[in-house]
């Protein structure tokens, strides 16, 4: 503090002085270092999270990567910075908090500090294959999309100081406590049962393609991670042995299942922060630390040192290990599988793939094992065909396949059965009235200002082989509210149990979700139990798409071999605070809705008795947080989500798509596929890639869709019902066999 006294007695002429920043900024970093070396200190001193805790288990993936690291401390610094400059002009003028921060947004602040470069990234020539960590994928804005970038916004974020404070209500007073809200509006309803259409399988797609567009991480020490709460999670930490980063989420007294377990603190710490491109000042903004491209990164990496790892460097293929009496092969294992991993004994399976969130549950590192084994299929054949191709050759062709065919599913095949309306909506984009390429939001905006029928007036449907609607103007960054509350609603999709079923067709196993977190065993619980999973996968129905989620994600999530988990849904709620996602009433106001005056103005939106519950539990109307709101809108006809949340999804599929240089169906690109190439590629389904990847012999076509008389199961080996993808229009002629 004593640096910050100095300058209250200094006089300035102008509020912002080059010398005032560099002050504000030479204090925030000191700050920022005190405030890493406390933390390391608590940890030290024993504060520190006990072994085999929900806390320790949500800790196991949050680990970042040295230069990632660095960045994360810089961000620190340019916050603490920014709140000293906040509070030195607005003690020493007349400018409110707001203004500040408007300057800021308006006129960019650099520190001029030797320490703080901007974002350099140097792309050499163009390359015919993206790069592992997302650079270059723009050669206007090689940083965009890139890991480690800050996720983009599409509204000014919430925050109490407008900086990085937790927000409150408009009254100044405290938003409704989590867990509450999770407990009253989002609790398991044993009436609200199953999907009726959707499979299990389409449940862990949606995840799987989380992972590869966003991966927020949480705030650690050197010495682990960081515990908010006393042991046990009687209560919080007292405020002397708080790290400051903790933002633990209180439990009631007579909370309905806590209560039973003296339980009255669930930990929970803030997301790691990025610093801007340019370094400059301003609120703050989350790092996604894998790439923001739909690239197949979970199975590659985004960081280039773990993608080389994974490879064997021969052949193309990716590392996989094999098991006596399976043909198939499975993932790596870890180096330190305790620490990752909640096994019984070492000789578990734990995995190490592309994204450190590999083992969080069998069925996700089922999906991968697919991905692994789709890779491996690719390059050997590739390998046949191209005999003299390098290994370098091999693995990026692969790679490239991969990604197109991950690109494809989730296009052609998980996006329309989600979100019927949403992908006409998408497709529509590309062509506004004017022929201008518009944004998803601006254009839901416009569409129901003009209503429905201006939808249907305006879809168009791609006929064309090739797509030519790649814009280098469009920034493929993950929104913040994308990943911290639109596509999270779909952990309403998580159903209870892992389905296993034996070949035989007889009979299906179930286990329960809760007791295999981070801990994959199930898969290699014998020679059969990996394709008994896929067989599950595509048996089993997901959740219903409502509010209301499973209890073993909303308070067993990661229990370990204790009697109760964290709340995954409470956990949404809280994230979407900390990274200052704008109220549910902003976001109805930027889709296109009114904004709502009162609580009875959301009629149209939301049924009466959730318009009770949010009153009775929100101080006002525009207090609701996005994440809640938008879960308690009723459904998009063809969609599983309301208005807004198809607004937001919208918007970042249209950005994924269209900000990808690399987009499988792009044309004229050097990178292009051929014709023919691309033709075999549409072919790509889920069914085909469980078909060629395990010892499932018999899959409904529309894997995403439970078996029914419209989608019967079709043999493997009935190419005209699960088509394939014909490798030989990889074929090369001789001449080219060097390349
Ligand atoms: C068994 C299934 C699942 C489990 C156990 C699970 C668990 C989690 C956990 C622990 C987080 C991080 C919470 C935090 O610290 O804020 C998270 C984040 C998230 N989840 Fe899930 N999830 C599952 C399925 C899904 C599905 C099906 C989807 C969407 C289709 C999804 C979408 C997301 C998104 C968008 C995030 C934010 C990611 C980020 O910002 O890094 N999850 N999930």
């Amino acid at each position: 503090m004593e640096c910050l006294n100095k300058h209250f007695a200094e006089e300035e002429d102008s509020p912002i002085t080059k010398e005032l920043v560099s002050e504000s900024f030479r204090c925030g970093r000191e700050l920022a270092r005190e405030a890493r070396q406390r933390a390391s200190k608590l940890v030290r001193s024993g504060v520190s999270l006990e072994a085999c805790s929900p806390a320790m288990l949500h800790f196991f993936s949050s680990k970042l990567a040295g230069d990632t690291k660095k960045a994360s401390e810089l961000s620190n610094e340019l916050l603490s910075a920014t709140k000293i400059l906040q509070m030195k002009v607005c003690s020493t003028s007349d400018v409110t908090p707001n203004t500040f921060l408007s300057f800021l947004e308006n006129n960019p602040v650099q520190p001029r500090d030797l320490s703080c470069k901007p974002t350099k990234v140097c792309c050499v020539g163009s390359s015919k294959y993206r790069s592992i960590d997302g650079a270059c994928n723009n050669p206007q804005h090689p940083a965009w999309g890139r890991r480690g970038a800050p996720f983009t916004r599409i509204t000014a974020p919430r925050y109490a100081d407008g900086i990085y404070a937790m927000p409150v209500a408009r009254s100044g007073r405290p938003l409704p406590n989590p867990r509450v809200l999770s407990a009253r509006v989002f609790a398991d309803n044993p009436r609200a049962g199953s999907s009726r259409l959707l499979s299990a399988l389409n449940m862990q797609w949606g995840q799987f393609i989380t992972h590869d567009l966003v991966f927020q991480v949480m705030e650690a020490t050197d010495e682990g991670g960081i515990q908010c709460c006393l042991g046990d999670g009687r209560d919080v930490l007292p405020q002397s042995m708080l790290n400051d980063k903790c933002i633990p989420i209180c439990v009631a007294e007579d909370d309905p299942f806590y209560r039973q377990h003296g339980v009255r603190c669930l930990n929970f710490v803030r997301s790691v922060t990025a610093p801007r491109e340019d370094c400059s000042l301003g609120h703050a903004e989350q790092m996604n630390t894998v790439t923001s491209f739909l690239d197949g990164s979970p199975l590659y990496s985004s960081d280039p040192k773990l993608a080389a790892k994974l490879r064997t460097k021969c052949g193309g293929r990716l590392k996989e290990e094999t098991r006596k009496n399976c043909k198939g092969g499975f993932l790596p294992s870890v180096d330190d599988k305790s620490a990752v991993c909640d096994l019984r004994n070492s000789s578990e399976p734990c995995y190490l793939a592309g994204d450190n969130r590999i083992n969080q549950t069998p069925m996700l590192a089922a999906l991968h094992t697919l991905l692994l084994r789709e890779h491996n299929r690719v390059a050997d054949i590739l390998s046949g065909l191209n005999p003299l191709w390098s290994d370098e050759k091999l693995y990026q062709e692969a790679r490239k396949i991969v990604i197109a065919e991950i690109q494809h599913i989730t296009y052609q095949e998980w996006l329309p059965l989600n979100f019927v309306a949403l992908l006409w909506q998408v497709d529509t984009l590309i062509l506004s009235l004017s022929g201008d390429i518009i944004g998803a939001y601006k254009f839901f905006a416009y569409a129901s200002r003009a209503g429905e029928s201006y939808l249907r007036y305006y879809r168009i449907s791609p006929t064309s082989l090739y797509s030519r609607d790649y814009n280098e103007d469009v920034n493929p960054g993950v929104i913040n509210s994308f990943g911290a509350a639109a596509f999270r609603f779909l952990h309403t999709l998580v159903p209870d149990t892992i389905m296993m079923c034996p070949a035989s067709g007889q009979a299906a196993y179930l286990h329960k979700l809760s007791d295999h977190y981070f801990n994959p065993g199930l898969m290699e619980a014998s020679p059969d139990s990996f394709d008994e999973i896929i067989r599950g996968a595509i048996a089993h129905r997901s959740g219903e798409a409502d509010p209301h989620c499973s209890a073993e994600i909303t308070t067993l999530l990661f229990k370990s071999h204790n009697p109760w988990g964290l709340d995954l849904v409470a956990m949404d709620i809280q994230r979407g605070r900390d990274h200052g996602i704008a109220s549910y009433n902003d976001y109805r106001e930027i889709c296109g809705l009114q904004r709502a005056r009162t609580f009875q103005d959301l009629a149209n939106e939301i049924s009466q008795d959730r318009i009770n519950a949010l009153a009775a539990l929100y101080e006002s109307v525009d207090d609701i947080d996005l994440f809640v709101g938008g879960a308690l809108e009723h459904a998009a006809p063809g969609s599983v989500l309301g208005h807004t949340f198809q607004c937001v999804v919208a918007e970042q599929f249209y950005r994924t798509r269209v900000g990808d240089r690399f987009f499988y169906d792009n044309s004229e690109m050097p990178h292009s596929f051929t014709p023919e190439q691309l033709k075999e590629l549409k072919k790509a389904s889920m069914a085909r890639l469980v078909c060629d990847n395990s010892r499932v012999r018999r899959v409904q076509r529309r894997a995403f869709e439970v078996e029914s008389a419209h989608n019967p199961k079709s043999a493997c080996d009935d190419y005209s019902a699960i088509p394939c993808v014909d490798l030989t229009a990889w074929k090369r002629p001789k001449f080219e066999l060097y390349d």
